[in-house]
């Protein structure tokens, strides 16, 4: 059987996914950079026997977004700021920037400075940078997008390209922000939607772009919702829930859409966590395609599936 003929893998969601060495996906979280054909995953790395003192991305690849191979543990970072013990590196994205030719990731830092009593205050984003998808990044430096809070951060990336970093402001709301040229800053709010939501993601699909969000309830699943609008910067309808709300989000949270563009058809991803934060190492995620289109958008009730990632047909085992 040739590689084109055969079946697609199946996507469990909820279960173990295990890497090609049969280790669970450390990539919580996470965020997925297209390169080529080829698909990179990025994310938290919780592996119980992680270095405490550190934080770690790992980065796995794949052609079919359901085989994937570990590739790296991209980054280890030390305490880099004089942080307070207890801090924390979430949610990474990596951008690629074709005029620098680099690949940056953002992330969202937070824990307090010494003395300041712990907690998520510091509410930055860190940065860091590497020549390749996979290699070992340098971490350059952490603030806040032009002087605002910045909590779980999302990414997305338009159809022609320009990059825009998703990122919770408390006190205010959802930024989408554009990023600088070289993508080391954050350049311009290009809208703030005036809703508390963190988890944020975007797409783009049939003309118009559409938003999910979830609740603020620290790693406990809620009622994950969506918005939409004709342009990012708004006007911005109401948010409705993406499932019915008894559902929780089928115990998910809200980290990405990724969008495949197929030969015969689109398909959405919505790409979730299922966190348990007492043994992170073991969260596990969901994916599923979503029922999307005219201004409605749905997430079915997870069941296995697989993706044909060329003519981007999905199907849902009944
Ligand atoms: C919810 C966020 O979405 C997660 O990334 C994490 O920051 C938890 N809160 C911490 O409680």
């Amino acid at each position: 059987l040739t590689a084109a003929l055969a079946a697609p893998a199946t996507i469990k969601p909820g279960d173990v996914w295990p890497d090609n060495r049969g280790r669970h996906i450390q990539a919580h979280g996470g965020g997925i950079l297209k390169v080529g054909d080829m698909f990179y995953w990025f994310g938290e790395d919780r592996s119980r026997d992680n270095e405490r003192g550190l934080r770690y991305v790992a980065c796995y690849s794949s052609t079919n977004l359901a085989q994937w191979t570990f590739r790296n543990q991209v980054l280890k970072l030390a305490n880099p700021e004089n942080f307070e013990r207890g801090w924390v590196l979430e949610r990474p994205k990596v951008f690629y920037n074709a005029k620098t030719k680099k690949f940056v990731m953002y992330m969202h830092i937070d824990g307090s400075r010494p003395g300041e009593g712990g907690g998520y205050q510091l509410a930055r984003v860190g940065v860091a940078v590497c020549d390749t998808a996979d290699g070992d990044y340098q971490y350059l430096k952490s603030f806040r997008p032009l002087g605002n809070e910045s909590r779980d951060i999302g990414q997305f990336i338009d159809d022609d390209g320009a990059a825009y970093l998703i990122s919770e402001d408390r006190p205010n709301g959802f930024h989408i922000y554009q990023l600088s040229d070289d993508y080391l800053n954050v350049a311009k709010d290009i809208c703030l939607i005036r809703a508390r939501l963190e988890g944020g993601a975007i797409v783009h699909y049939d003309g118009l772009y559409y938003c999910i969000g979830s609740a603020l309830t620290g790693w406990d699943p809620n009622p994950n919702k969506y918005a939409t609008a004709k342009s990012l910067a708004g006007p911005w309808s109401e948010f409705k829930g993406i499932a019915p709300p008894e559902a929780n989000t089928y115990g998910a949270q809200s980290t990405m859409m990724l969008k495949i563009s197929g030969t015969k058809t689109n398909c959405v991803i919505f790409m979730g966590d299922m966190w348990r934060p007492s043994t992170q190492w073991d969260s596990r995620y969901l994916w599923m395609p979503l029922e999307i289109g005219g201004g409605q958008l749905c997430l079915p009730a997870p069941r296995d599936w697989t993706l044909d990632i060329a003519t981007g047909e999905a199907k849902i085992e009944q």
